[in-house]
């Protein structure tokens, strides 16, 4: 029997370097081993601001991209969040059985409501057990995810265990995280303190997966690093141009040692250039599938349907069983 992979990207921005290389990279290493699930997470979406028009056209160029980074339909099952009604009926009964002490320690909530002074809504505050629902329902092993979700993934399994308290135990598999070792937390371009964001205001901050090759150069040329010259991968005293590294570590195979040889004797501009090759010829590919998927509604309107109802047989299932525990008549 295989294991059980489920994971998921929030349908905002556009997918950057920092998902591919902390997640979706790893999603299509892993659907060769494991029984996977990847899906698009629009109902979490709307815990900030969306205009639905674009966030209908952001879902099909979700999917687009999803499958143009190597996912394959058949092999995995790839599905939209919000047409499998079960994840929000399961998130209902998790969230009556979350204490709010747990949800105010989420500093993903906390980062969220100080950037949306005037949307603080309480989906932003329980969008964990939304998440911890996307997982239970499906009995997930494993959840591939970058450093930035590791705390969202504790509470998940802290849930089930006050699920396991109150109704008995053996309704759900307690899921572990899978972060890679490269790259689970990409940087911003412009500030590598912080992680790189696909809902960051500052364009500059982040490479989109389908930005155009100038635009790509434009982007890492200008990517800030400090005064110094040697390249030399020391994340306290050079983050910017350790972030650079990293990406570039991960993307050619190399490792820091030696990268840091090919480039001894040579300026952090030469790393900057030859890394904007780099990103722009991993992404060729990946951009002329996509555009070619764009363009055909109907087969990006069939996957989501073999998905969504490939997904509810199994999630109907959990939660017959969830129904069946908690005394709520099917
Ligand atoms: P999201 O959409 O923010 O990100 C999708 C995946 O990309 C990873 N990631 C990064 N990895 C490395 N460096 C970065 N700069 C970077 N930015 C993002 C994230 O860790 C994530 O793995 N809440 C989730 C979506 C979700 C989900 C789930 C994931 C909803 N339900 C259930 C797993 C299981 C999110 O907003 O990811």
């Amino acid at each position: 029997m295989k294991k059980t992979i489920l994971s998921g990207s929030t349908v905002t921005g556009d997918l950057t370097l920092g998902n591919y290389i902390g997640a979706l990279n790893n999603w299509k290493n892993l659907q060769q081993d494991y029984d996977c699930l990847y899906f698009l997470a629009d109902l979490h979406a709307l815990t900030v601001m969306q205009d639905p028009k674009v966030l209908k056209e952001r879902t099909y160029s979700f999917l687009a991209q999803y499958l143009a980074l190597g996912l394959d339909e058949k092999k995995n099952i790839i599905f939209v969040q919000s047409q499998v009604p079960e994840h929000t009926q399961l998130a209902w009964i998790l969230t009556c059985l979350t204490p709010m002490g747990y949800l105010n320690r989420m500093t993903q909530f906390k980062e969220k409501s100080e950037k949306h002074v005037k949307n603080i809504n309480a989906g932003l505050y329980t969008y964990p057990t939304l998440m911890a629902a996307d997982i239970l329902l499906y009995q997930a092993d494993l959840v591939p995810v970058g450093e930035d979700q590791r705390q969202h993934l504790e509470l998940c399994r802290d849930i089930v265990g006050f699920f396991n308290n109150r109704y008995g135990e053996g309704t759900f598999t307690l899921p572990e995280a899978y972060v890679g070792k490269m790259g689970a937390r990409v940087m911003s371009l412009q500030d590598p303190d912080k992680k790189m964001s696909k809902s960051d205001e500052n364009e500059k901050n982040f490479v989109s997966i389908i930005d155009d090759p100038k635009k790509i150069e434009k982007k890492i040329k200008g990517a800030a690093t400090d005064s110094g010259t040697e390249i030399k991968y020391d994340v306290e005293n050079k983050a910017g141009l350790s972030n650079l590294m990293t990406i570039y570590s991960v993307l050619s195979g190399k490792t820091y040692a030696e990268i840091e040889t090919a480039f001894a004797g040579k300026m952090y501009g030469h790393l900057k250039v030859e890394l904007a090759d780099l990103v722009v010829s991993t992404l060729k590919p990946v951009q002329d599938k996509y555009h070619d998927l764009m363009k055909n509604r109907d087969h990006l309107d069939s996957v989501m349907k073999m998905g969504a109802e490939r997904a509810r047989v199994r999630a109907t299932s959990t939660l017959k069983a969830v129904y069946e525990k908690t005394g709520l008549v099917l």
